[in-house]
């Protein structure tokens, strides 16, 4: 039987290496722009391209609830998938009125709409999961948060 691992680090905003600080800085300002009435949790995502360029997107609900959209996904649908630019990273905070301050896990939906892009790029994409509080899990590739995935070569494509 094969096996599935993976490593993750659990670590501090204050550990990582400077241009990944602003990162998760650029997504924990994200988490203004976000809008959040139905749940108050602001969530705000980041990315980092090859190049060295960024950018951002935050959650935006709806009063139909199923119409609002994820951070993430806000993030990454405005993404030129045409470019050779490769995702190197992603950073993912937020801003919640209740007591829960542990790192921001993203959800199903968004960990599959991360690895298309990761998929389509040929190339990982490492995740910063933040807390409000300076607490990050990181992992180095996004497969590892959606083992028994779904893609296109199940479409047999
Ligand atoms: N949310 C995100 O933006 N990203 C996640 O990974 C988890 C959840 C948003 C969706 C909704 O607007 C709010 O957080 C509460 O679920």
């Amino acid at each position: 039987m094969t096996e599935f691992h993976f490593e993750y680090k659990k670590t501090t905003i204050g550990a990582l290496h400077e241009p990944i600080q602003q990162l998760i800085q650029l997504a924990a300002d994200a988490t203004k722009k976000a809008y959040a009435p139905y749940s108050n949790f602001l969530v705000g995502a980041a990315l980092l391209m090859d190049d060295g360029t960024t950018a951002t997107g935050a959650n935006h609900e709806n009063a139909s609830f199923p119409a609002g959209i994820c951070a993430e996904r806000a993030l990454l649908g405005g993404l030129d998938m045409g470019s050779p630019r490769k995702v190197k990273a992603i950073a993912i905070s937020y801003n919640s009125q209740g007591d829960h301050t542990a790192a921001l896990s993203p959800c199903g939906i968004c960990r599959q709409t991360i690895l298309e892009v990761q998929l389509h790029q040929g190339a990982p994409i490492a995740i910063y999961m933040c807390s409000p509080d300076g607490d990050v899990i990181v992992v180095d590739d996004a497969s590892y948060l959606l083992p028994f995935h779904f893609s296109r070569k199940n479409l047999d494509m």
